[in-house]
């Protein structure tokens, strides 16, 4: 895709992932994640394979982000599990993560879910910021370290029962 700057205010889109939309996705994810850096091909097959569900946002039919989620049951509790989400530089501050949490959530209430939550690193001040601005709130700090050397996890949740005026797409979704 084109790395032109988007013009503001773009009329964003969101729609499953197509089998079409696999090697786009898979360099945008290849580029905003360092550990994926390079591996264009096992991130392909990771989303053919591996990923529960998929939504992309799009700007004329162009793919410019992309959500991984998984349902989960957390106790008795179901919940939508965020699982990635990039959307590519030259497209952020549109609203396109806005839009796919926004969809996310749709999909998580028609699946009965109680909330959405995701882990974020606690240097990723951007990524906080955009979940603090669609209504996710700090659940767990530090808590959750897959691994030693890794910094700092942070848990965050949405509450789905206080969530329909954040998400205004919510009631008229149709997938
Ligand atoms: C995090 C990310 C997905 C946000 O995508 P985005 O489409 O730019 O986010 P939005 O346009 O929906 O942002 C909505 C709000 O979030 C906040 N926000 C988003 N990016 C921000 C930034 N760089 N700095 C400060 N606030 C930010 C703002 O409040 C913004 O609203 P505003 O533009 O009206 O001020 C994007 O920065 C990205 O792809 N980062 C690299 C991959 C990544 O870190 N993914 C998350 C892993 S957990």
């Amino acid at each position: 895709m084109s790395s032109m700057p988007m013009a503001q205010s773009p009329e964003i889109l969101c729609r499953v992932l197509e089998h079409k939309d696999v090697p786009i996705v898979a360099s945008l994810f290849c580029s905003a994640f360092v550990s994926l850096e390079n591996e264009v091909s096992r991130a392909e097959e990771r989303i053919e394979n591996e990923v529960s569900g998929a939504v992309v946002a799009t700007v004329d039919d162009q793919v410019i982000g992309a959500l991984f989620f998984d349902l989960k049951f957390e106790g008795y509790r179901k919940a939508l599990y965020i699982e990635q989400v990039a959307v590519f530089p030259h497209c952020r501050r549109l609203g396109a993560c806005s839009s796919l949490l926004d969809w996310s959530a749709g999909v998580a209430s028609q699946f009965g879910c109680h909330y959405i939550f995701l882990l974020v690193r606690n240097e990723n001040v951007d990524a906080i910021s955009c979940y603090e601005r669609n209504g996710f709130v700090v659940r767990d700090s530090g808590v959750i370290a897959p691994r030693s050397e890794d910094p700092k996890i942070i848990r965050m949740e949405c509450d789905l029962t206080s969530t329909r005026q954040l998400f205004p797409g919510l009631l008229r979704q149709k997938l």
